[in-house]
């Protein structure tokens, strides 16, 4: 059986489901072949459960504080069969509701394994018959998998990846995080607060060592408050099994017993082999090598988001969906520049971050002045009793333009696009209203005090 697509995009999370849906809605008949549930990576084991998880974790921290401010809750308990229930429910209402968006947008969606014989060719392993697909396009959106390393690989029940820790049948009563990145802390944090003793282990000197060394230091410090111990510049050599549980051990000598290990240390591409070879793509590493409009060096052939390594990111792959979707479909667009995509970690307190950050900045021998703000001093934020975090703000003195800015604190993940529509602003800060009391003044005065500091 033979059937016949202008475009078929592989893979179906937030850059193939985005691309599928914009190259349908220009007029393209699409299909999109997913292997197992649509939305991918993100929606069933990323983005949406962790955030159901965060969600109950950080309520649990707000009702045993909730004294503070004058409201009295006799005991607060978690239900942790209820959340694993409430967050399987909402996975499965989402994946619903994409697949019926993508209906409505008329993308016929093909279940099984595609590997591409040529760039018009697909073959669709299925357990009864292959199902041959024309195609005048391909985009190949198959994302990315778990890193796996062979001195501590993952064995489901002790040492598991973030897509088990999502779904553990109970909080484990004490949890080694191995990587201090953006999995480790948020999963660290979800754990800390159900009430899991969590030791997070990061081989560089901070957490989140991408961003500016103050970011990690902040993070330290309030995650301490969640009693997370903390090991930096500390690397993972192996892990044993104990009866018990685990016990991990570190490079220099000494050791973290644990009953649940995460290893949380990276992702890579997942791209199918057979489909590479076969296509005589061009790659780099583990990825799929493009140029700005997506394309790689096998005309008619597209591929975005994790399997191209650039950003990780749900929302750097559909940013890069709606670009290839325009070349795609005949039009002419090229990928902007990726430091506007914000970066957002969703732990206790919050991290965002858009733009340059100050290292870069001292790196790219910029002259740069800093404005700081802090939520202590903030109007909304006091009331809510929520004072942890600062806002910096970078201003490029030659140019006199804002180049970045970074956030942590109560919900800063909402304010990264005001700060993405500030970034390279040379606009008088006080031209623009920030209504009050809100939290987004936190990120005016940062502003304002960039412009300020000589
Ligand atoms: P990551 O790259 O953010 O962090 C991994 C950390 O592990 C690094 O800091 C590294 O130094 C450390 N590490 C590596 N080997 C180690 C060892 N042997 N011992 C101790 N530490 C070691 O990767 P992560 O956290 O696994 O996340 C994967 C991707 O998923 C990220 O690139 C991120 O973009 C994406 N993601 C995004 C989220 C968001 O947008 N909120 C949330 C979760 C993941």
């Amino acid at each position: 059986m033979v059937e016949r697509y202008d475009v078929v995009v592989i893979g179906s999370g937030p850059g193939g489901a985005m691309a599928a849906r914009r190259c349908a809605q220009k007029g393209a008949k699409v299909a999109m072949i997913e292997k197992e549930y649509v939305g991918g990576t993100c929606l069933n084991w990323g983005c949406i459960p962790s955030k159901s998880l965060l969600a109950s974790a950080h309520l649990l921290l707000s009702a045993k504080e909730a004294g503070e401010l004058g409201i009295k809750i006799s005991s607060a308990e978690l239900d942790w069969p209820k959340i694993q229930q409430r967050t399987k429910q909402i996975v499965e209402n989402f994946r619903k509701g994409m697949t019926q968006t993508l209906k409505n947008n008329k993308v016929a969606i093909i279940e099984g394994t595609a590997f591409a014989e040529s760039s018009n060719k697909i073959i669709l392993q299925r357990d009864k018959e292959n199902l041959d697909i024309e195609t005048d396009k391909l985009i190949i959106a198959t994302g990315s998998q778990t890193i796996q390393i062979p001195a501590f690989a993952f064995n489901g029940e002790t040492i598991i990846s973030s897509k088990e820790a999502l779904f553990l049948d109970e909080v484990p009563k004490s949890m080694a995080v191995i990587g201090g990145g953006f999995i480790g802390c948020e999963i660290g944090c979800a754990y800390a607060a159900a009430g899991s003793k969590v030791t997070i282990i990061e081989a560089l000197d901070r957490l989140l060592p991408r961003e500016d060394a103050w970011v990690g230091r902040l993070l330290t410090r309030e995650f301490k408050k969640l009693n997370i111990d903390i090991l930096t510049g500390q690397k993972v050599t192996g892990v044993e099994k104990t009866n018990t549980a685990a016990k991990v051990n570190l490079e220099n000598g000494s050791a973290v017993d644990a009953q649940k290990v995460l290893v949380a240390v990276g992702r890579k591409a997942s791209c199918d082999k057979q489909t590479v070879e076969a296509l005589g793509l061009e790659m780099e590493g583990d990825v799929i090598k493009v140029n700005k409009k997506f394309e790689t060096n096998v005309p008619g052939v597209y591929a975005l988001g994790d399997v191209i390594g650039t950003t990780y990111l749900a929302h750097g792959a559909t940013s890069e969906a709606e670009v290839a979707a325009v070349n795609v479909t005949g039009g002419e667009k090229q990928m902007y520049d990726y430091s506007l995509i914000p970066r957002v970690i969703f732990t206790f307190p919050e991290v965002a971050a858009v733009g340059k950050t100050e290292q870069e900045c001292k790196t790219e021998g910029l002259d740069i002045a800093i404005g700081k703000a802090f939520f202590r001093a903030d109007g909304r934020s006091v009331a809510h009793n929520e004072l942890a975090g600062e806002v910096r703000a970078i201003r490029d003195k030659k140019t006199d333009k804002i180049l970045g800015i970074t956030m942590v604190g109560a919900r800063v993940t909402e304010l990264a696009v005001l700060a993405r529509t500030l970034i390279g602003t040379q606009e008088i800060i006080s031209d623009i209203c920030f209504p009050h009391p809100t939290v987004s003044e936190v990120v005016g005065e940062a502003i304002e005090n960039a412009f300020s500091t000589k």
